[in-house]
């Protein structure tokens, strides 16, 4: 099967192509690199021993896509392609809606046009704003909220709705996940964000590597069991074989229509406790100094996590622990390339 996979070169794009190509399927990518680099592509290939097909192209440049979709014919989309940072989302609404929206009706059009039904989009438990229970279902209320890149993740999730609706051999799985951190056990793809990062996990890890000096936990006054933020955090192999059973679902009865499935392992874990985990994996030090709250951040957030296993037949396996060795392992490569 060929998948066209958008913003293929980025972070979870990587991880998404090494185990699409080590189950057999053709992906695709296509990718205007605004984050990211073929260097990463190019370490897909020494994991999988395939060279991945990249295109460097834009999703809201319509001609691009027709020319992607003239060569390959894909018969589904990973759409993974997007802005993603929430505090330059609401500094730039309108760069984000353009990208992440635009793109997506332009795509959308282009899969009309070729007769390709299948997306599975990237979604994000950011569209349930702050829960009033948890853990959170997929019946839960969305929109509430509190960004221009979390509306941006509802307003297209919605248009994928009416979508399906209209077409009725459409096929959509909106994968809402929770927060993706570590890397390939090779420790040759990972994260490595650009400027300070704005995440948790990418910070902690340039705290241990001593390139930066501590960190900031925002917040010890929550109502959570040590006051610190709740999160549930998922390993990105196990979220990128989310999307290949998410992709092998569609091949299966009873696929039509929008589906949303959480991904998330279903166990909350604190700001401290992440702090903790993190140094007995990488037997560093990660200093930090308690800070105000950020503006925006909910106490907790964790996900019910049965319907992936009821819908998918998927469920996360990665331990606390391989999220953090693989992350220290993916931080040492990242570092030794500078
Ligand atoms: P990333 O920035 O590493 O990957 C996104 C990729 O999309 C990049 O390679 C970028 O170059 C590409 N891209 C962006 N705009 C594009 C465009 N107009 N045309 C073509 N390519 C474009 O981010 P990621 O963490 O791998 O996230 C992938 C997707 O998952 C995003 O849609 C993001 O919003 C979503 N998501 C991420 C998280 C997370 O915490 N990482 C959580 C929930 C959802
Ligand atoms: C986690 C916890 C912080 C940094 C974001 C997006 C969300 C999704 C995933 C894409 C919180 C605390 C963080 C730091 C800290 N992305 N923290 N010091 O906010 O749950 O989710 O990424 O869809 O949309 O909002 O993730 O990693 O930023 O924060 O104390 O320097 O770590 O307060 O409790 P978040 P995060």
């Amino acid at each position: 099967m060929k998948v066209l996979i958008t913003g293929g070169a980025g972070y979870i794009g990587t991880h998404c192509l090494v185990e699409l190509m080590q189950a057999g399927l053709v992906p695709v990518v296509l990718d205007n690199l605004c984050n990211a680099s073929p260097d990463a592509l190019a370490r897909v290939e020494q994991i999988t021993g395939q060279q991945p097909i990249f295109i460097e192209g834009d999703i809201r440049d319509h001609r691009a896509l027709e020319l992607a979709f003239q060569a390959h014919r894909p018969s589904a989309v990973l759409h993974l392609a997007g802005l993603k940072s929430v505090g330059e989302s609401v500094d730039k609404p309108l760069e984000y809606y353009d990208n992440n929206v635009v793109g997506t009706l332009q795509l959308l059009r282009t899969m009309r046009e070729f007769d390709c039904h299948r997306m599975v989009f990237s979604s994000s438990a950011t569209v349930y704003g702050d829960p009033a229970t948890l853990p959170i279902a997929e019946d839960a209320p969305t929109g509430g909220t509190t960004n221009p890149y979390g509306t941006s993740k509802y307003v297209i999730e919605r248009i994928l709705q009416d979508w399906a609706a209209a077409d009725s051999e459409a096929q959509v799985i909106a994968l809402r996940y929770f927060n993706p951190v570590g890397a390939h056990a090779s420790g040759l793809i990972g994260e490595d964000p650009q400027g300070l990062p704005n995440n948790l996990m990418p910070f902690i890890q340039r705290v241990a590597s001593g390139s930066l000096e501590r960190l900031n936990i925002f917040g010890d006054d929550y109502d959570t069991p040590d006051g610190t933020g709740v999160r549930d955090y998922l390993h990105v192999v196990d979220l990128a074989q989310g999307h290949l059973a998410a992709l092998q679902r569609m091949e299966q009865p009873e696929a039509e229509g929008f589906h949303a499935v959480n991904l998330g392992t279903g166990n909350g874990i604190s700001v401290l406790q992440m702090v903790k985990a993190f140094e007995a994996a990488s037997g560093q030090a990660v200093p930090y100094s308690i800070a105000p709250r950020r503006p925006g951040d909910i106490a907790s957030c964790f996900a019910d996590a049965r319907h992936a296993q009821e819908f998918l037949g998927w469920q996360a396996r990665h331990t606390l622990e391989s999220m953090c060795s693989d992350a220290w392992r993916w931080q040492q490569f990242a570092e030794s390339r500078t």
